[in-house]
């Protein structure tokens, strides 16, 4: 049973109150007390709404000038706070040594994948099941930092709820993350002797597991059953969406699920797929924007990681590559790539025959997805390219056309309503075909991209949110929550 505890939330906030009492005024110490979100209310270094005894170091209030630039802060233009990440144990080559208790999620381990094999997973505390309405499923990076990206798409969610054009209710939409652990993180201390295990990086192509206990299990098989605990209408009676999203590695994890996921006719119109900027991709056909870039690949560069042949065992009995890729053109999905994303990427030989860097391999699966489907991108899929953002997790994840695919779009279709939930559906429909027609403009990529407008601040001005208060912040600088960043 998934227990979603709200019994801390009057010590949490005493303790947000006294911590921030010391230096601040009595109407400060009032407003965080109400469980303010908002940037104006706290100085850098607070604690946040929701903090618990026993919560990991970093997670204070950031406040700084660098627009969500460093991963770590607000971007420009949401008034709202952003809480830093939680400071771990160990690292990502010699494996975690702790998991964090991170700021407002609990640690779950009841679901069981296997024969006494468990994977974890954080999930927010003190959110009613029976009110949620959206599921919001955040992939680690290549540090298998779960961490971070539950709680960068929380800091996306608060900015996401005071805009009222987004029609966003903080209380109908749940984020949880799997943990993904390495056979380096059960050395170091992070994986427990009966969780799940990976070798390396084979959680983010869904390989078998590498235990415990035996036990041969893929990542998606895992998070099939992860799915299946919030699609489970005895806990949770409301949820219509349930999203997986990631950034990077995240978002080539999420890529490879959109592809492979067995179908599953009761959840598939509920399920969507949120693509920041991955390394890589699984190409759909055999065919390759790049024919010959070199190296030694030939023969394995349409093999799954890169294509769809030779399969891992969660593949098996799925049919045809070209009926996996039929399957996959139906799926919702937002591919959310940074116009300045020109880093490399994966740089092994058979990424090279997708193109030379994150963005120039996002637009080449666009094109494929076009030459494959009459020209036209699928009516379900959207690129969203977002300017002025490079290789950066937080810019795309609070781009509000990003917001608005991971907390808002398609929670409408109806009937289950409350007078909250029907704000979100008629903005959705606008949002929809506004962004359906954006990917399906055929022309150039980059054009595309200008189509996809707003993140850089100022242009959205009319809708702007940004009150003279956010620029409040800067003053008292420095670093305490800096010690918060981990990679
Ligand atoms: C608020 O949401 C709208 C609709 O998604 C978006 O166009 C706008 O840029 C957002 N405003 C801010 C400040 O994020």
């Amino acid at each position: 049973m998934v227990k979603l505890t709200t019994l801390h939330a009057a010590a949490a906030l005493a303790l947000a109150g006294s911590a921030v009492a010391r230096h601040s005024s009595p109407r400060l110490h009032n407003r965080q007390s109400s469980g303010s979100i908002m940037e104006s209310d706290y100085s850098n270094g607070a604690t946040p709404p929701g903090a618990r005894p026993g919560d990991a170091a970093g997670q204070t209030v950031v406040i700084d000038n660098d627009g969500g630039h460093d991963d770590n802060s607000q971007r420009n233009g949401c008034p709202t706070i952003f809480i830093g990440s939680a400071a771990v144990g160990g690292s990502f080559s010699t494996g975690w040594t702790d998991m964090p208790q991170v700021l407002g999620f609990d640690t779950m381990r009841d679901l069981t994948v296997g024969n006494n094999v468990v994977q974890p997973y954080i999930i927010e505390t003190g959110k009613d099941a029976s009110k949620i309405k959206r599921v919001v499923i955040t992939q680690p990076g290549l540090p298998r930092d779960y961490w971070k990206y539950a709680n960068l798409v929380r800091n996306s969610l608060l900015c996401a709820s005071v805009n009222s054009t987004m029609g966003v209710n903080t209380d109908e939409i749940l984020i949880a993350a799997p943990t993904w652990f390495s056979t380096n993180d059960a050395s170091a201390g992070s994986a427990q002797s009966n969780d799940l295990v990976f070798n390396g990086g084979n959680w983010a192509t869904g390989v078998n597991s590498a235990g415990p206990n035996g036990e041969a299990i893929s990542s998606f098989e895992a998070l099939d059953d992860l799915v299946n605990k919030f699609f489970d209408k005895s806990t949770y009676p409301n949820v219509q969406q349930v999203v997986i999203a990631g950034h990077s590695l995240g978002g080539s994890f999420t890529q490879h699920y959109a592809m492979l996921r067995k179908a599953n006719s009761a959840q598939d119109g509920m399920m969507s797929y949120f693509i920041g900027n991955p390394g890589a991709y699984v190409w759909p056909t055999s065919d390759r924007p790049i024919p010959n870039p070199g190296g030694n690949c030939a023969s394995t560069a349409d093999e799954w990681g890169y294509g769809l042949q030779d399969l891992p065992p969660y593949g098996n009995g799925q049919g045809s590559a070209s009926s996996i890729a039929s399957r996959y053109y139906g799926r919702n999905i937002m591919y959310a790539l940074g116009l300045s994303d020109n880093e490399a990427g994966d740089s092994h030989c058979e990424a090279q025959y997708q193109g030379t860097s994150h963005l120039t391999r996002g637009q080449n699966f666009q094109k494929e997805l076009q030459s494959a489907n009459n020209g036209n991108v699928p009516s379900s899929q959207q690129f969203n390219y977002v300017p002025n953002v490079a290789h950066e997790d937080y810019l795309i994840f609070s781009d509000p056309n990003s917001q608005h695919f991971l907390f808002a779009q398609g929670s409408s279709s109806g009937s289950s309503s409350s007078s909250s939930s029907a704000a979100p559906s008629s903005t959705g429909r606008g949002r929809t075909s506004t962004s359906s027609s954006g990917a399906q403009q055929t022309g150039s990529t980059s054009q595309s991209g200008s189509s996809s407008s707003p993140s850089s601040g100022s242009s959205s001005g009319a809708l702007s949110l940004i009150s003279p208060t956010s620029a409040v912040s800067a003053v008292l600088a420095s670093s305490a929550a800096l010690l918060a960043l981990v990679l």
